[in-house]
């Protein structure tokens, strides 16, 4: 469908999606790494794209955090606009896969319908939902903005995981769970990087 809008018709270029995955040798896909606030998200797609770049791959990272300082500046934490970061996002994700990069989107993305919705607009296989499998115990300790302890303290309020829901992935594609051997930042990066190989991504 075309939205909202009418009148608007898709044009196409003479360079095409396999043209430029061709020049890199390389698929275009979204990585979704999805899980709590202090999880290790970021961390995570940071070493990812570390791993892929010495091998001269090309991906590029979208962070929820980075994205709401331009992109999403608009948008707050209800749920109705975490749907409209997410959505956004998605759509950006899109595109940089249709580019040929692999990229890398980072979010809390709590709620199921949003990712799903996001899964719907790439073509199968394409969308790799990970999962960073971290009780909520531990990103507390963790703590690294010290967020956990202002919602605790009813100074954030809906915040995700204290006083706002996150629903867990049930059959998503890779699943990094902490305390797991193999477990570092740098070794989750590595099992992801290793199903990209297998599904031959990195041709
Ligand atoms: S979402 O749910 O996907 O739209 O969130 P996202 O865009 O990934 O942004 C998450 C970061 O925003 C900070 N923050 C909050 N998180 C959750 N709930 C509330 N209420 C909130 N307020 C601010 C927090 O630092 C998140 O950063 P990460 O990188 O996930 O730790």
């Amino acid at each position: 469908t075309l939205g909202n809008s009418t009148n608007i018709l898709w044009h196409k270029c003479a360079v095409g999606k396999d043209d430029r995955q061709k020049l890199l040798d390389q698929k275009g896909c979204v990585i979704w790494i999805t899980g709590l606030s202090g999880s290790g998200k970021s961390t995570v797609a940071c070493a990812l794209s570390k791993i892929l770049h010495q091998r001269g791959k090309l991906s590029y990272v979208l962070d929820g955090d980075n994205l709401r300082h331009g992109l999403n500046k608009d948008l707050s934490f209800k749920s109705e606009d975490r749907a409209e970061n997410i959505r956004r996002v998605g759509e950006v994700a899109k595109l940089f896969a249709d580019a040929g990069v692999i990229c890398i989107a980072s979010l809390i993305s709590p709620f199921k319908r949003d990712r799903d919705a996001c899964r719907a607009l790439l073509p199968d296989g394409d969308f790799i939902e990970v999962f960073m499998n971290v009780p909520l115990q531990i990103c507390e300790e963790r703590d690294p903005k010290g967020l956990y302890k202002l919602a605790r303290a009813g100074k954030i309020k809906g915040f995700t995981g204290i006083d706002d829901p996150y629903e867990a992935p049930l059959n998503n594609e890779i699943v990094l769970k902490y305390g797991d051997p193999c477990s570092s930042p740098v070794e989750m990066a590595e099992k992801v990087v290793f199903y990209l190989e297998e599904k031959g991504y990195l041709q």
